[in-house]
């Protein structure tokens, strides 16, 4: 190689290497979809022994959506799919990697994605699902931000989407009031220069020492679907909620300190904090250790009950088209879910 042409190759790779550095992550779509059928506190008197004053005031609950019999998750994530898509008119050819989080597939295999992407029509783009229960949002985020920053893809569709409906044991007080159906997406596109926009950090966690809080064991290898499994109720959720209410708390609330603490923001930067929705008291106890106002906090609990690995970008979704969030603003999502799993994203607008 000569002289010169080393030096073109040097410099070329210096330059790749800075663009790297430089490319952020941003958010450039939106979109939801909760399906028609909503069930209050009140129906939900009439299936268990429970009350509209307990729900509420135990869970700050009133109502949640739930999937018609015919309607699988793909189907809820394929609307919130285009819906996110037409929110900027981004073509589905641009997609390279589609990435779906669920907690209730359509089925063990193919993965919801893939039949996302052959709704969609976007036949080059990579499709696979992501499982990390309520966390399932900020852990493919995590997963297309290094996508993205490292250069192998461009354009990542990430939907959520739930049919928790479908594994609740409808006798069940303990569970079946807090759980409801929908599906969020988002659409992140790796963009080039020195502003400050796009995802600032995300931060994972799971320890599966603690998996016997929350679980939905039957179908599995483990316990395969027969007689017995369904007799004994394998099939349907399972929680401990009083032992999830306390670490879910205690993890929000540092994984929150860390990433402020990791970028050197305060709490008082934060314009709006997006807390996974399963519980408005966890929401008020995380707020109450942060020392954060409620005005800065979105909360959406009482329309839709835990959604899941839904609740955060549906939250999004809406504070977006209420207003809520500013070109400039600095977004903490925090989230919290069987595994057990949790994690932060921090996004500057
Ligand atoms: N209606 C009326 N009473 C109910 C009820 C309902 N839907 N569900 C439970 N109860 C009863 C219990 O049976 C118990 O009665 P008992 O004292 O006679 O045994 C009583 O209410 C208190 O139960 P407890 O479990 O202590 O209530 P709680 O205040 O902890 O609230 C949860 C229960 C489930 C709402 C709460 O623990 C919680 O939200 N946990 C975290 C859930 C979570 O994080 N889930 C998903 C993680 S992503």
């Amino acid at each position: 190689m000569s002289s010169v042409a080393y030096l073109v190759f040097v410099h070329y790779g210096f330059y790749k290497l800075v663009i790297k550095s430089m490319r952020r992550v941003k958010i450039i779509g939106t979109g939801s979809y909760v399906p028609e059928k909503v069930l209050t506190n009140r129906d939900l008197e009439k299936i268990v022994d429970t009350s509209d004053e307990w729900i509420r005031t135990r869970t700050g609950m009133s109502e949640r959506h739930i999937a018609s019999e015919k309607d699988k998750a793909s189907d809820l994530a394929i609307k919130a799919a285009h819906r996110a898509l037409k929110d900027n008119n981004i073509p589905s050819e641009d997609i390279d990697i589609i990435l779906v989080a669920t907690a209730t597939p359509d089925m063990f295999f193919p993965s919801t994605a893939c039949f996302v992407q052959s709704s969609i029509g976007t036949k080059r783009s990579v499709a696979f699902d992501i499982s990390a229960a309520c966390s399932g949002y900020i852990f493919a985020l995590s997963v297309a931000e290094q996508y993205i920053k490292s250069g192998k893809y461009t354009t990542v569709l990430l939907v959520s989407t739930e049919v928790c409906s479908r594994y609740i044991d409808w006798t069940d007080r303990n569970t079946c009031v807090l759980f409801g159906d929908g599906a969020a997406a988002t659409v992140l596109k790796g963009v080039n220069g020195n502003r400050k926009d796009g995802i600032i950090s995300t931060h994972i966690y799971s320890d599966g020492r603690y998996a016997d809080l929350l679980y939905m064991r039957g179908g599995g290898s483990s316990y395969p679907l027969n007689h017995e499994s369904i007799d004994n109720k394998l099939h349907f959720l399972k929680m401990k909620g009083n032992a999830l209410f306390k670490i879910a708390v205690k993890n929000m609330t540092e994984v929150a300190r860390e990433a402020l603490a990791f970028n050197g923001y305060k709490i008082s930067d934060i314009d709006l904090l997006i807390p996974h929705q399963a519980n408005k008291r966890i929401i008020d106890a995380v707020a109450k250790n942060l020392d954060i106002p409620q005005e800065k906090i979105f909360i959406n609990i009482e329309k839709y009950g835990n959604t899941s690995a839904v609740s955060i970008p549906l939250a999004l979704d809406e504070a977006l088209k209420e207003g809520r969030i500013e070109k400039g603003d600095l977004i903490l999502m925090v989230a919290f879910g069987g595994g057990l799993t949790w994690g932060s994203a921090l996004i500057k607008w």
